[in-house]
């Protein structure tokens, strides 16, 4: 099949590229742009490592095809921190909550939070643990991860 230009913004980053039509996001992002923060797991849509932000909406990007990126803005948790290296929020508030062990996780649960940081709106618990079911720990047993992102959304 033929390749295709697509043209998006990563983290702020003009990115122009040529692409096969069956390459996923996630192989975009890590294997052609070497950007290893987002992570692959399950590589089926269902635990949630590989989440990254397009046009601020969560997406499992191991089931996202790059074409459909094209003119869109992209962000991964390389691109969560400042400028000037100061942590966003919500990664502040995963570290003071001890919200991570292993790590693995994290980068997709602190997209999923930061979402839910920028749309504005209150959460209660029960929304919060909702909006976060599409991410999967098998360290932490949630309850950190939990308390750390309803710190981030008030912070
Ligand atoms: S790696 Fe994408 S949802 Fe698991
Ligand atoms: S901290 Fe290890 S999988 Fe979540």
């Amino acid at each position: 099949m033929n390749r295709m230009q697509i043209n998006f913004t990563l983290n702020g980053k003009d990115i122009h590229l040529e692409i096969e039509p069956g390459e996923t996001l996630l192989e975009i992002i890590r294997k052609r742009l070497g950007e290893i923060g987002t992570k692959k797991g399950c590589g089926v849509g269902e635990c949630g490592a590989c989440t990254v932000l397009v046009e601020g909406r969560p997406v499992d990007s191991c089931i996202y095809l790059g074409i459909w990126v094209n003119g869109n803005d992209v962000r991964t948790v390389e691109g969560l921190a400042a400028k000037d290296g100061n942590l966003s929020e919500m990664q502040e508030a995963y570290i003071e909550d001890g919200a991570v062990q292993c790590g693995f996780c994290t980068p997709g649960f602190l997209m999923s939070a930061t979402a839910m940081k920028e749309n504005g709106r209150k959460y209660t618990r029960e929304e919060v643990k909702r909006a976060l079911s599409g991410n999967f720990c098998r360290c932490t047993g949630y309850k950190k991860i939990i308390e750390a992102t309803e710190k981030g959304l008030k912070s």
